[in-house]
């Protein structure tokens, strides 16, 4: 094929996807199958790859995110992205409506056009187009500037690269970034057989997903976007909504739902009547926005400091439902605390049924003013796990008693024990309290404590009820033949559980440190105590005033260390556990350093990310000479960013201006 010739091919190929995409992912009404357009996009890709200077940005192979971001650049907005003023109720909406009136100089009988419009739960984003053409797509930020995640965008497959119609040159447009919520289940499932933190909701999820530095996996979270304000010079109407269903034969996907209301009446129905329909959405919506229809008008109310006077956004109330309360289940946790469940009556609340919710401890039931049997306002406020908010008094009768926090473990009967300076009760039967018992066992074994992968919960509960292990120390006295008891034909189990165990004895003392358990010691703290006391006799040793000099250690975890090695088991199992062979103190830390590279770099972490675990990424750091905070401050060299980040980290780190790194950056750093 001769240039000219792969150049109209070229042309004809991207008019015919563009235009796939848009029926698919705009329409919802594709004429051919996803096969045949991964032939016809294919046949492009070789096109390009023959002839390179045919490849245009803009390219529908473009969108699956092949170049990579390394860090977004920072741009102005042309116009601030303000915010809205929010409303709860009708009578604000009234108020509203009558003050736009009076800015206007019009009688209060007179009517005002409104446009009515769903509130997209997501994130905003601005578009700005030039002869047709996607330049550049930059997040609200601060509403002054925000980031430039162009080559993120481009993989939302329904915002096109290339307009088409009659547009006007030069234009913005604006809309909300939103993650659907089958595609938010399926995340969701997928991080729970991974054993990873579950999102908490999809705007949370979108937001996370478009400041991922790697566009490719972005591509891999199908976001999609609404466009909700077309801005600019040359706009053909001279109405906002107008405006927008042009937008829509350009290209862009448009909510059929939005609607033009001749008064604010018609307004107040249309909220009534999304109040209850956004369930049956599959994306998440928070409230309606009502905005003055007409440009003109719009343009004399102009903009009070943070929002427009033009527009309102109507909250909805969170989603709530009224249920019975059957009864209340107490969790035991590996430390003894319990948690009180609420055991409900099944009831629908936002596409999923509830039969439970946690009660999370006594004051709050005792803040509920709960008994028992009583009818409860249970709310879904964007999160998984619903909360009860309140009780329905007018449901209550006489007869009904008081809740009585339970006095005694229902595992195990001891008396519960409650400290003022504790919400929790506790279980102190700490030995003999199973699920304490198998919770510490279980905890020991786990992934970042001793690694012994080759035993489960199931495992570790039958050799607790043969009598075989009563704590984590009697793992190492199990034997082959005694692990063949529970299942005759599992030789092979019995072997790898055997190695498992064994390999444990070179896990390094801070991972012991932190496997034993001792209540506010977590896997930081651990490390630090480790790198100051270097043993666990001196661990044991330590007063209060040494262990208070440690780095991160406070009167909390002091006491807490102290009191564990008072207790005279505790002891026991520790003189076991050194006469297993366990790494009971820190050894070779000279060996252990790669380099001093990173000497006087204090590191903060942040996100998912894809080569190596953010552990390992914080083991590098220290052997590298360097040091991981958990906040960012001045001081902060470094924040070194993976998929996913905290927003809060990136907009301090850009504050105070720390270098933002990714994980290419820091392996750079350290091989130099
Ligand atoms: S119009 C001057 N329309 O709500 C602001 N905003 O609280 C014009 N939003 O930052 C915004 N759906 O992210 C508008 N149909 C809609 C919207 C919408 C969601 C978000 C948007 C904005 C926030 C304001």
């Amino acid at each position: 094929m001769d240039i000219e010739k792969a150049r109209q091919r070229v042309a004809q190929l991207t008019l015919e996807l563009n235009n796939h995409n848009h029926r698919y992912y705009v329409l919802s009404t594709p004429i051919i199958t996803d096969f045949e357009f991964d032939a016809l996009l294919q046949t492009l890709a070789q096109i390009e790859n023959q002839f390179p200077e045919l490849k245009s940005p803009l390219s529908p192979t473009q969108r699956v995110g092949e170049s990579k971001s390394d860090d977004f650049e920072s741009v102005i907005h042309l116009r601030p992205m303000l915010s809205l003023d929010n409303s709860y109720n009708e009578e604000d909406l009234f108020e509203f409506d009558k003050s736009v009136k009076k800015i206007l100089d019009q009688s209060l009988d007179s009517e005002i056009q409104y446009s009515c419009e769903l509130k997209f739960d997501g994130l905003s984003i601005s578009l700005h187009y030039e002869n047709g053409m996607l330049q550049k797509a930059v997040t609200r930020g601060d509403g002054i500037a925000g980031d430039n995640v162009t080559e993120n965008i481009k993989t939302i497959k329904s915002i096109p690269l290339q307009l088409h119609g009659t547009y006007p040159n030069s234009f913005e447009i604006r809309g909300e970034v939103y993650m659907p919520h089958p595609v938010f289940d399926a995340l969701n499932k997928q991080r729970a057989q991974n054993n990873e933190e579950l999102l908490k909701n999809p705007r949370n999820a979108a937001s996370g997903s478009i400041k991922i530095k790697n566009p490719k996996m972005v591509a891999q979270r199908k976001l999609d976007c609404f466009l909700y304000q077309v801005l600019g010079d040359g706009l053909p109407f001279t109405t906002h909504i107008e405006n927008l269903k042009a937008s829509k034969t350009w290209g862009f996907k448009v909510s059929e739902h939005s609607t033009v209301c001749k008064n604010i009446n018609e307004v107040i129905d249309y909220i009534h009547l999304w109040d209850t329909k956004r369930t049956q959405l599959s994306y998440d919506t928070d409230g309606v926005v009502v905005k003055v229809n007409s440009l003109i008008l719009q343009k004399n109310l102009g903009f009070i400091a943070k929002s427009p006077r033009w527009a309102k956004a109507y909250k909805f109330k969170a989603e709530q439902a009224i249920t019975q309360l059957l009864s209340i289940s107490y969790q035991v946790g590996r430390t003894g605390a319990i948690t009180p469940v609420a055991n409900l009556s099944p009831v629908e609340l936002g596409g999923t049924t509830i039969k439970r919710a946690s009660l999370h401890n006594s004051d709050i039931i005792k803040k509920l003013d709960l008994k028992e049997n009583d009818f409860v306002i249970i709310e879904k406020g964007g999160e998984i796990i619903p909360k009860i908010i309140a009780v329905d008094l007018s449901k209550r009768n006489s007869q009904q008693q008081s809740i009585s926090f339970i006095t005694h473990c229902p595992e195990c009967q001891a008396p519960l024990v409650k400290k003022d300076d504790e919400a929790n009760h506790f279980c102190e039967n700490e030995l003999n309290c199973k699920p304490q018992v198998l919770g510490k066992i279980e905890h020991f074994v786990s992934r970042k404590a001793m690694n012994i992968d080759s035993i489960g919960s199931e495992t570790i509960e039958k050799l607790y009820q043969e009598n075989l292990i009563k704590n984590y120390s009697h793992l190492y006295d199990l034997t082959f033949e005694q692990i063949l008891t529970l299942n005759a034909n599992a030789e092979k189990s019995a072997n790898n559980l055997i190695n498992g165990i064994h390999e444990s004895k070179n896990v390094p003392f801070d991972k012991v440190l932190f496997a034993i358990g001792i209540r506010h010691v977590g896997e930081t703290t651990a490390k630090k105590i480790v790198k100051k006391l270097a043993s666990i006799n001196t661990i044991m040793q330590a007063n209060k005033e040494e262990l208070l000099a440690i780095d991160e250690v406070g009167e909390v975890i002091a006491d807490s260390i102290i009191q564990f090695f008072q207790n005279k088991n505790n002891v026991q199992i520790i003189d076991k556990l050194k006469r297993a062979g366990l790494q009971l103190e820190l050894i070779n830390t000279e060996d252990s350093q790669l380099s001093s590279k990173l000497n006087n770099c204090t590191f903060v972490i942040s996100g998912v990310f894809e080569k190596y675990s953010r552990d390992e990424y914080k083991e590098l750091i220290e052997k590298n000479g360097g040091k991981n905070v958990s906040s960012i401050s001045k001081k902060t060299s470094y924040l070194l960013a993976g998929a996913n980040m905290g927003p809060e980290k990136l907009k301090k780190a850009e504050e105070l201006k720390i270098p933002i790194i990714n994980e290419a950056q820091f392996l750079e750093l350290i091989e130099k």
